[in-house]
């Protein structure tokens, strides 16, 4: 996909002295008091804000914070801590200006922190005559906020229809060039792990990935739902009976073009859900009516394991177990230690996903990590996001 980089211009001097409005996304978690629980977002949103900076640019950054009412700002919504946040990574001041729309005052070397765009009336409906002011304010619309890619709204959609120019700020373009990378043109073999409770909310992407991918490993109550299909037990456990024919429908889908979906041979199973329910590791021929599995067994594991080391591209998407409990976290350690060790170039997202990579601590083994949670899932569901398709039409004139 073609679409202006920002890198580009200001490489060319174009970005000097010009207004700049950079939609990133800064949506990040946030406890009851207000603080930042986690900023990976905002961290990952600084390398464009200092390059508009360095390049002698009057920036201007907006993001959504949460999901306010149009038209009523509360005191929760604002991204005040965020500013604070993002002003100690910039190592300068960052102030925060609200009631925007209609003009902002800034000028080149400047950076100023616009207040929750969700507030404006019409951002989420991607109002027109609001994107047009929007785009009156600059000379350069930037998207970075790859995390909010999919959502067609007015500072990330209607903006960059009639911003004088519209391009993708780094951390967009890193986004995109990773995944096409790990699913235009992968080096395969190409393995993808789905993992997560419900089929039901990602058989689009079971689908679409069947299509391409050489193995897809499912996990959780997804493998559980696959373990049924394939005419096996799973007890009580976590399962979507109704979708029995969806999943035989992507099993047989993938072997008719010498594709694979493994099912565990083995599993670990508990009676009660509970961190401190005994575990118990048995083949999956094997699971009794009572039993709940709650995590792939140790030989399932290596199988698997070896699968991803050999593979040339792996595309994770959620935990295979319940790892946040000991006893069940080790076809997940298992899955993350062999993405770690694999040559293959690797591409994760998704927030417990997320989770088990920094739990295992292989982020730097890790080839891309995704910032985005639904956008993530949408492109792995083969849809073009919104984001993407307005630059790339921009960019074609
Ligand atoms: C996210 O957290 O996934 C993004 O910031 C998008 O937020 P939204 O689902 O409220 O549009």
């Amino acid at each position: 996909m073609n679409v202006i980089r920002f890198t580009d211009l200001c490489a060319q001097g174009k970005a000097a002295g010009q207004r700049v409005f950079i939609r990133a996304d800064l949506n990040v978690p946030q406890d009851d008091a207000g603080n930042i629980t986690e900023d990976t977002r905002i961290r990952a949103s600084v390398p464009c804000i200092q390059l508009a900076l360095d390049s002698g640019a009057a920036v201007m950054v907006t993001s959504h914070l949460g999901r306010p009412t149009e038209g009523e700002f509360k005191p929760e919504d604002s991204l005040a801590p965020v500013a604070k946040r993002l002003g100690e990574l910039l190592g300068r001041e960052v102030p925060v200006v609200a009631n925007w729309v209609d003009g902002v005052d800034v000028k080149p070397g400047q950076v100023v922190l616009l207040e929750n765009c969700r507030v404006n009336k019409g951002e989420k409906k991607n109002d027109q005559a609001l994107a047009r002011k929007l785009a009156a304010l600059t000379d350069i619309y930037v998207n970075d906020a790859f995390g909010t890619a999919h959502r067609a709204e007015a500072t990330t959609y209607g903006i960059a229809q009639f911003a004088k120019v519209a391009a993708a700020g780094p951390l967009l373009a890193a986004e995109l060039d990773a995944i096409s990378k790990a699913l235009a043109l992968p080096k395969r073999p190409l393995v993808a792990i789905v993992a997560g409770s419900k089929v039901s909310t990602k058989l689009t992407i079971l689908k679409s990935l069947s299509a391409n991918v050489d193995q897809l490993i499912v996990g959780g109550g997804i493998a559980n739902t696959f373990m049924l299909a394939a005419g096996l037990k799973i007890g009580k456990s976590l399962a979507e009976p109704d979708l029995i024919d969806q999943a035989k429908e992507v099993i047989e889908s993938m072997r008719a073009r010498g594709a694979d979906v493994p099912i565990p041979v083995d599993v670990v199973t508990a009676k009660t859900f509970a961190a401190d329910a005994p575990a118990t590791v048995k083949d999956a021929s094997n699971v009794a009516d009572d039993d709940l599995i709650l995590d792939i067994g140790p030989k399932t594991a290596e199988i698997l394991s070896a699968q991803l080391r050999e593979a040339g591209t792996i595309v994770w998407n959620g935990p295979v177990g319940v790892f946040e409990f000991d006893a069940f976290a080790g076809g997940t350690k298992a899955i993350a230690q062999a993405i770690a060790e694999s040559s293959a170039f690797s591409i994760a997202g998704g927030g417990d996903t997320l989770a088990a990579i920094a739990k295992y601590g292989i982020e730097k083994q890790v080839g891309y990590i995704s910032t985005g949670g639904g956008a993530f899932l949408e492109v792995l569901e083969g849809k073009t996001l919104p984001a993407f398709e307005i630059l790339a039409k921009r960019a074609a004139g």
